[in-house]
């Protein structure tokens, strides 16, 4: 058996599949057939569906030879699998079919173009990756990898480009007919860089410039560029590897950039003007974005800390989630993300209250914080609670004094729980799953500072059973973790340390199950 041909794949992955209950995969995020997901790719519309591929290894939970997995959904949330597109089958790409992007031509056929990655023994003896990029065509279902493959290869790199990191390539239109591809690299000095090349038909290439230099700036090496206009500026998104923490920022090690700025679109010269980070949680890496018909640009990515792998347990059926999609929007400069509106149609059984006091053991005199004796520190409320739901919170101080700090904790039994914590004096949001059930000392907490009025804190907060994703102030910064405690574990609280103010709104969330999704 050559366990990495492409019929064999199939074969495979849909006996796995179907020996996985639905119940143990999340409600509503996307997980593998079986075995290894990482990063989302070809997100892409195609004949009237959205499709999304994404690195896969369907034989064991953890990163080996990439295939392209490959599912198709009408709502970006009920997802059909479709057969594995890519396998790494070719001299080429033997290492694997790393990360690409999707366009239709216009003939009609879905092109994917995706990083082509073969292990070399080099002249000094070590065995390194040459990353170049290929084709493959086809009909939304069964693909061909194209003769002229690889189509960029190191030969088509500026001077001082690494063969070693020169990937991920996300294909656009060019106004006026042809392609842009952007690629991630790495310059003479190491750092990273996106290079931008061009074609008149989507086979043949040629390298047009540098786009942005990132001179060690943010980490060392990108990765996953995507480039588009948003709000009458151009955004770039990328995947920065080894960060060095900044305050709250970057402790994730590898963290998804925003930098926004204007193109000049006859030079293509992007001039940036600010950077910002995506997703200020624990688990969001490598995202792609795409267009909806009505112009909505969406963006999903991996659910997962490139570091973090070891928190799913090495015989899981499955390993890797996508986040939920999101719309993206720039307000005053900053990139605002808001779970795709589809998701509103799954909602039911509404619970709604409004004005319920937290009172916690502490209270403010002249003299500061002082312990209390008041009642209610911890509320519960009849009806709120479950691990697949849709909550909006407001939290407000009840009285004239704002409160010392408020916390929800959720996905809690007596022995585990994960928490989202706010001091308004710090305007200070956490999020902290180090009691979620982990045996694993990797990072668990993460933090952000809002700025946005701290004495009325806006949130959504969306759980799956293995994850949650908090949108704070009409998503102006994003927080998102996984947590694989136990599903039993369903019930939520409210704490306060001073006198708190809520509004809760809660709808479970009721998705028919995969299977069912493509009928
Ligand atoms: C990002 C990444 C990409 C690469 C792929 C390999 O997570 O490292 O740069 O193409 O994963 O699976």
């Amino acid at each position: 058996m050559n366990r990495y041909s492409l019929e064999e794949t199939r074969r495979y992955e849909s006996q796995a599949a179907a020996a996985i209950p639905e119940t143990l995969r999340p409600a509503y995020h996307l997980t593998a057939p079986s075995g290894w997901l990482n990063d989302p790719n070809g997100f892409s519309r195609y004949r009237n569906r959205y499709h999304l591929f994404f690195q896969y290894y369907p034989y064991a939970a953890h990163w080996d030879q990439i295939h392209w997995g490959h599912a198709v959904s009408d709502d970006l949330l009920r997802w059909e699998y479709l057969p594995a597109a890519l396998a790494p089958d070719r001299d080429y790409d033997r290492t694997g079919c790393f990360s690409g992007s999707a366009i239709e031509l216009e003939d009609g056929r879905h092109l994917l173009i995706y990083t082509s990655a073969r292990a070399e023994e080099q002249t000094d003896h070590t065995v390194r990756e040459i990353q170049t990029q290929s084709i493959a065509v086809g009909d939304g279902i069964n693909y061909e990898k194209v003769s002229e493959n690889p189509v960029i290869d190191s030969a088509m790199l500026p001077e001082g480009g690494s063969r070693f990191d020169f990937r991920d390539p996300f294909i656009t239109e060019r106004p006026g007919g042809g392609f842009y591809c952007y690629l991630a690299g790495r310059d003479a000095s190491g750092s990273g860089q996106v290079l931008l090349y061009e074609s008149d038909n989507g086979f043949q290439w040629k390298y047009v410039r540098v786009l942005v230099r990132n001179e060690n700036r943010y980490g060392v090496m990108w990765e996953c560029p995507n480039f588009f206009p948003l709000d009458g500026k151009h955004v770039l998104i990328v995947s920065a590897m080894d960060m060095l923490p900044k305050g709250f920022d970057y402790q994730g090690g590898n963290q998804t950039l925003c930098l926004t700025g204007s193109l000049d679109e006859k030079t293509m010269a992007f001039t940036e003007e600010d950077c910002m980070t995506v997703d200020h949680g624990i688990d969001f890496y490598a995202p792609q974005t795409v267009q909806a018909p009505d112009g909505r640009r969406i963006m999903i990515g991996w659910m997962q800390n490139v570091d973090g792998f070891s928190i799913r347990e090495p015989d899981a059926p499955w390993a890797g989630q996508m986040s939920v999609p999101r719309e993206l929007r720039l307000r005053g400069g900053r990139l605002c993300q808001w779970p795709v509106r589809e998701l509103d149609a799954y909602h039911v059984h509404k619970r709604e209250y409004k004005d319920v006091v937290v009172a916690g053991p502490v209270e403010k005199s002249d003299a500061g914080w002082e312990e209390g004796s008041r009642e209610g520190a911890v509320c519960a409320l009849d009806g709120i609670n479950g691990r697949v739901l849709d909550m909006t919170l407001r939290i407000r101080p009840a009285g004239e004094t704002i409160y010392r700090a408020f916390e929800m904790r959720f996905a809690q039994n007596d022995e585990f729980y994960t928490g989202l914590r706010f001091v308004p004096e710090t305007a200070v949001l956490e999020i902290d799953r180090t009691f979620s059930g982990t045996r694993r000392a990797i990072l668990n907490r993460a933090q952000c500072r809002i700025d946005t009025d701290v004495s009325d804190l806006h949130l959504r907060i969306l759980l799956d059973r293995y994850s949650v994703e908090v949108f704070v102030e009409d998503g102006r910064r994003v927080m998102t973790a996984t947590m694989y405690t136990e599903e039993s574990a369903g019930r939520i609280t409210f704490h306060a340390e001073g006198t708190v103010k809520i509004d809760v709104t809660k709808y479970d969330l009721k998705l028919p199950s995969f299977p069912e999704a493509g009928a």
